[in-house]
């Protein structure tokens, strides 16, 4: 059995451990993704697969990326050399921490840029912009806003700056600080605007385009987004939960805490939904109105609500805060590496990766202006680099995690870690041998034509 402690300490408590987790999980994915692409793919029937994905592919495949972390308790590179030799399988399965640390940076890339505009967003709440809004008045505003390069070039700096930062500050004083005051009030958030959606006239259509099963409109470009939408909102298929693992203590619950991530990741999406589609459809906006979907819809409840100033500037400085807490657990399994493996301190661990990941953000903001016409497979830069991460690159991360997890590693290793009473063990040995991979194979197959 490997007995050591991770070189950058570990979480103070489950509890700890459990708000990081949620603190990855729970970001602009559930927030700004998860609305604007259920709009874009036929609502209910979008998040009926979404919320299968979840529940069959997602925690099974969190528990077991969380225990392969714990088990070697290493960056995700060195985390498979240690368990490939454990197990005895071949080394080329470290290609996988590869694939999920260069997916990282591509995410970090865009997620930065968005988060950017979420930042924006605060001051102009602050500011008082969002005042007497319409939907014609948002519209303007978001189109204006980025349009203008630099603009978002300031912003995405400002915010990888603020991920560097807090990187920098290790496990517990960086991580676990940040995480610890935001989720509470980000509910209560979500519960206040689903409040006021509820107060428009567009709330039974809201409610009916999220829920009411619609299995006509399943496609397999809805089941394939649904799928990367699951793997991208949990955060799962990149090592984050591998790194995250590793900073967990041998007596906590990883099945445990795998439900309650999950479960408050997917509470967080749905209420976002359910406060968002109301105000689309009460103000004549389209539910396929694309990334710019939360930015041109919320100002308007804040400009027209009881306190909306204020909550405005609450709603959006959450949500900058929200993706702090996922963008710092994007860049940290490559930093780990970093600090690991070429013997860097954690600052330049933290410089070196987060200017990448910077510079690479360029693509994405000019994706929304200069090279907005700019189509490759018909899709904007933007699209792509999110298409090939959140589809491709998660899913097959997570697909090599469950053939890892289930078939690869020795059966007394996962028992022994996962210390589920039997009948439990036994539903997530099934999962993650058979469902979970079955799911993403056939899933691939069925969108590259051979199905
Ligand atoms: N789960 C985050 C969100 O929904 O915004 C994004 C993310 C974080 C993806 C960490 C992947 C990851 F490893």
């Amino acid at each position: 059995m490997i007995d050591k402690q991770s070189l950058h300490g570990e979480w103070s408590s489950r509890f700890a451990f459990i708000l990081a987790a949620t603190g990855s999980a729970v970001g602009l994915g559930n927030i700004w993704k998860f609305p604007y692409i259920a709009g874009e793919n036929g609502g209910s029937a979008f998040v009926m697969v979404y919320v299968a994905c979840v529940v069959l592919m997602g925690i099974p495949i969190m528990m077991a990326e969380t225990m392969l972390g714990r088990r070697a308790k290493q960056n995700p590179v060195d985390t498979m050399r240690t368990l490939t030799q454990e197990a005895g399988a071949d080394s080329r399965w470290q290609y996988l921490a590869w694939m999920g640390m260069v997916a990282g940076f591509l995410i970090l890339s865009y997620y930065s840029v968005i988060a950017g505009w979420a930042s924006a967003y605060t001051l102009k709440a602050v500011m008082g912009d969002f005042f007497g809004s319409n939907a014609e008045k948002t519209e303007v505003m978001f189109n204006d806003f980025i349009s203008s390069p630099l603009r978002l070039i300031f912003w995405h700096s400002f915010f990888m700056l603020a991920t560097m930062v807090i990187v920098s500050k290790g496990v517990r004083n960086g991580l676990e600080k940040a995480v610890q005051m935001l989720m509470p009030v980000l509910f209560i958030m979500m519960f206040l605007l689903v409040g006021y959606a509820m107060t428009t006239s567009g709330y039974q259509q809201g409610l009916h385009f999220l829920f009411s099963p619609d299995f006509s409109k399943i496609t397999s470009k809805v089941v394939l987004t649904a799928m990367g939408q699951a793997f991208f909102s949990l955060g799962l298929g990149m090592g984050t939960m591998m790194i995250y693992g590793a900073y967990v203590p041998k007596n906590v619950s990883i099945g445990k805490s795998a439900i309650i991530v999950a479960g408050a990741d997917t509470i967080v999406a749905l209420l976002a939904g359910i406060a968002i589609f109301p105000i689309v459809f009460a103000n004549g906006l389209h539910p396929d109105s694309g990334p710019g979907l939360v930015f041109e819809t919320l100002p308007i409840a804040f400009g027209n609500m009881t306190g909306g100033w204020l909550f405005g500037v609450l709603f959006f400085l959450m949500l900058v805060v929200a993706a702090l807490t996922s963008s710092i657990a994007l860049i940290e399994p490559a930093v780990a590496w970093l600090i690991e493996s070429k013997d860097m301190t954690r600052d330049q661990a933290c410089v070196r990766a987060g200017l990448v990941a910077w510079a690479l953000g360029f693509v994405t903001v000019f994706s929304f202006n200069r090279w907005a016409d700019i189509h490759v497979f018909g899709h904007t830069l933007f699209e792509l680099i999110d298409g090939l991460t959140a589809n491709i690159m998660l899913p097959a991360g997570g697909l090599a995690i469950a053939i890892f997890a289930g078939w690869v590693m020795k059966q007394q290793h996962t028992v022994q870690e996962l210390a589920l009473p039997d009948s439990q063990y036994v539903i997530w040995k099934a999962l993650i041998s058979y469902v979970a991979p079955a799911g993403v194979f056939l899933i691939f197959l069925h969108v590259v034509g051979v199905l």
